[in-house]
């Protein structure tokens, strides 16, 4: 088995490696190749790579790369990892939005619009590229924001599969709570990339009994606490929303606290050249704990575990982010929506979900016609198309606040902006 990493020379690759490589069994990976423009990073990368293989005992071979082409040539499967002009570009996001009152974030609200438009036109070049070197490679997509990039991808006609590890982290710690496995936990997970709520956490399979009202009752500090809301709000939902929901159900209130402090990206920076340093040492052969400050936990468990799926046809149920098909029947079919879904060699086939609240149903639907209308700006820019998209989006919704956005959301990006 064959698989890339587009973007591999990411600071999160080893931990997708040390997935890799205890989960073996699960994913026998043959040739793993890490492909990515910057050379010196990816030579790090790589190196560490390697040793964390070689310390495990991974009989697999590690390629590193600048040649997309050569690196997936005949990969059954290509993970896209990518972050179009880097934590600097982050940086921009997470901050002149709010000069406007208006939340500073790199997947939601006017700094996902703006990573989205960066990011839709390279990720498609990618994969139009993946298409002629490996005709039959699936297409596991990390790259934020995965709903819009996924829908892009899928319009294109690929065969790709977006992916967070959102979902992930609940199962996990649900699991831990209830002291069980976590394969024994089944999410009733539902919603839009980064916009979801688990409305079932069900014991052994999509039939199970459900434990979410046992897991309030005994640990409703705990997870209301994780998630930064208080605690009555989760008890009134009786559902637990994502931690990106905070950024619509406590909007002000974090747009006060992100003025208050250094960007994500600024800390990431400095993170990453910590962890930079430290992949350079020929003596590092694991992923150092400071990896587990990054939001990235669990991501290779869900790589792995959907690789598997694609690769093996094992027809098993993982989050997924897909086409709705239906599923949402509020939602048009080709919006992709973030849900369990059978998972084999012919891609995904989300469960039946039951008749959404209108608290969940509306705002799902709001966010779904704003990201027609950003991937509609990241297909065909203009001021216009940016305009209508921030006008649409939930959070934005003033002509005033999305005229000042627009117009800084096109001044910070102009070099990314091929019409701009
Ligand atoms: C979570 C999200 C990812 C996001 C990441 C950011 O994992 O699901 O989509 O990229 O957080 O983590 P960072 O450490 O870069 O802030
Ligand atoms: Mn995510």
């Amino acid at each position: 088995m064959k698989l890339a990493v587009v973007g591999g020379g990411s600071t999160y690759t080893p931990e997708l490696i040390d997935g890799f490589a205890r989960l073996r069994d699960t994913l026998p990976v043959e040739e793993l190749v890490l492909v990515d423009p910057a050379a010196d990073r990816l030579e790090l990368v790589g190196g560490l790579a390697r040793r964390i293989f070689a310390k495990q005992g991974h009989p697999g071979r590690i390629v590193t790369t600048a040649d997309l082409e050569a690196g997936v040539e005949g990969a059954d499967a290509v993970l896209l990892q990518l972050r179009i002009g880097g934590q600097a570009a982050r940086n921009q996001d997470e901050t002149w939005p709010l000069e406007c009152g208006c939340i500073g974030q790199e997947t939601t609200g006017a700094g996902g619009l703006a990573k989205a438009l960066r990011t839709v036109p390279v990720v498609l070049d990618i994969a139009e590229r993946v298409r002629r070197a490996a005709p039959d490679a699936w297409i596991i997509d990390f790259t934020n924001p995965v709903g819009i990039v996924t829908r892009a991808l899928l319009q294109a006609g690929h065969k790709a599969v977006g992916l967070c590890n959102v979902a992930i982290g609940f199962q996990r710690k649900f699991a831990a709570l209830l002291d069980v496995a976590p394969e024994q936990v089944h999410l009733d997970h539902v919603g839009l990339n980064h916009l979801t709520w688990e409305r079932g956490v069900r014991l052994g399979g999509p039939d199970g009994a459900d434990m979410l009202p046992k897991l309030l009752a005994e640990h409703g500090d705990a997870i209301a606490d994780d998630l930064h809301m208080p605690r009555q709000i989760v008890d009134r939902l009786g559902v637990v929303p994502s931690y990106y929901l905070r950024y619509y159900y406590a909007h002000d209130e974090v747009v006060r606290e992100l003025g208050t402090k250094p960007s994500r990206a600024a800390e990431v920076a400095a993170m990453e050249k910590q962890l930079l340093e430290m992949y350079g040492d020929p003596a590092l052969d694991e992923k150092p704990a400071l990896l587990a400050k990054r939001g990235g936990a669990f991501y290779s468990e869900a790589a792995v575990a959907l690789a598997s799926s694609l690769l093996r046809n094992t027809g098993d149920v993982q989050v997924v982010n897909a086409y709705n098909n239906g599923t949402l029947p509020f939602l048009p079919d080709d919006a992709v929506i973030e849900v369990p879904a059978v998972v084999d060699a012919t891609g995904t086939a989300p469960l039946p979900v039951p008749a959404l609240e209108p608290l969940y149903a509306g705002l799902i639907a709001n966010v779904t016609a704003y990201e027609d209308l950003a991937l509609e700006a990241a297909l065909r820019g203009g001021r216009d198309r940016v305009f209508t998209a921030l006008l649409a989006h939930p959070l934005i919704g003033q002509y005033e606040y999305a005229e000042a956005l627009t117009d800084r959301l096109i001044a910070h990006n102009r070099e990314h902006l091929a019409w701009a």
